[in-house]
């Protein structure tokens, strides 16, 4: 808006008036130093400046070599002052290193832990050196549910075997979930019904059912404290064998046990288990929420 209400132009202030100075590359020359002319000015003054710097070390160096030439003692060489400094692989380890000791200590400062309180899989050790991958017969996997407490805790669904130990309390003897324990019973897992679906077939589920199966593998994936441990060759299934029956009282009442299910969602499945059937109680098992049932 200036030229609008100065349109006779904007004097410029005392100290901004243009006026002449010699060109830093070339004194005889003379150039204006209005504002937009400074950077380049500044800039070619700092080059002029290294330039110099340059042919000084390059005499030096000269006289150096001459000396030693002249079997001369001389000093210790001298680095071109103005040669640019690498950054290099190493450089660049040690800016990472210290950026990830500043995002740490922060996390310490913040909120009290280094990892800013994260503890998911990518800081678990087993993350890194997993397992050996063990072949389970069905027969051996049983040998793993929990009875005998000197062995690890196994379950297994849709064919892979997965270390529980961790959570004795919930799949070991008289657990909540002790019938998943020593077995790979992956349709009980997609269906919600633990009596009549122990079982690693897993043919007609519909695709609700599928996804909760899904969720259920990833769960066991992805948890922080169970770790795969191989995986269990089943019997072949005889394809005109029946498939199994639905059952009347699934766990979760939409059978999805994404929604009804998840560690997080503990104070809703207290709500939930009041209006649903064969839930759970802690310290009882799935058969004795059954048999309370009937
Ligand atoms: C398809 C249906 C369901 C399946 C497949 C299922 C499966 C499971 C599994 C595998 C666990 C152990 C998770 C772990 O390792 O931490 C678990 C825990 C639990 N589930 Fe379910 N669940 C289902 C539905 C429900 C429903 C509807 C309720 C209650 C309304 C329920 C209540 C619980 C409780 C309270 C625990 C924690 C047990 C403990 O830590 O001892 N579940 N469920």
């Amino acid at each position: 808006m200036s030229w609008f209400l100065h349109p006779e132009g904007v004097a410029k202030k005392k100290d901004e008036v243009d006026s002449l100075v010699p060109d830093p590359t070339n004194p005889n020359v003379m150039v204006s130093n209005k504002s937009a002319n400074r950077p380049f000015l500044a800039y070619k003054e700092y080059r002029h400046e290294q330039e110099k710097k340059h042919d000084e070390w390059v005499a030096r160096k000269r006289e150096r070599d001459e000396r030693v030439a002249r079997g001369e003692e001389v000093g210790p060489e001298e680095l071109d002052p103005t040669a640019e400094v690498e950054v290099g692989l190493w450089g660049l380890v040690k800016f990472l290193l210290s950026t990830i000791i500043i995002i740490m200590l922060t996390g310490k400062f913040v909120t009290g832990s280094y990892l800013w309180e994260y503890d998911g899989k990518w800081v678990q050790a087993k993350t890194y050196l997993p397992a050996k991958q063990q072949l389970f017969s069905e027969r051996t996997l049983t040998q793993y549910d929990g009875s005998d407490p000197n062995k690890p805790l196994y379950i297994a669904i849709d064919g892979d075997v997965y270390d529980v130990s961790a959570n004795r309390h919930t799949y070991g003897p008289g657990g909540s979930y002790s019938i998943f324990a020593g077995r790979d019973a992956a349709r009980a897992y997609a269906t919600g019904c633990f009596q009549t679906h122990l079982t690693y077939d897993i043919r007609g589920l519909d695709d609700k059912e599928l996804q909760g199966l899904i969720h259920w593998k990833k769960f066991f994936a992805d948890h922080k404290t169970y770790f795969k441990v191989g995986t269990v060759k089943h019997v072949p299934i005889d394809p005109t064998s029946p498939i199994p029956e639905p059952c009347k009282s699934p766990k979760s009442g939409d059978g999805n046990p994404a929604t009804s299910r998840d560690g997080e969602n503990k104070g809703k499945e207290a709500k939930e288990e009041s209006n649903s059937r064969s839930v759970p109680k802690k310290g009882e098992t799935i058969r004795d929420a059954v048999r309370e049932d009937l």
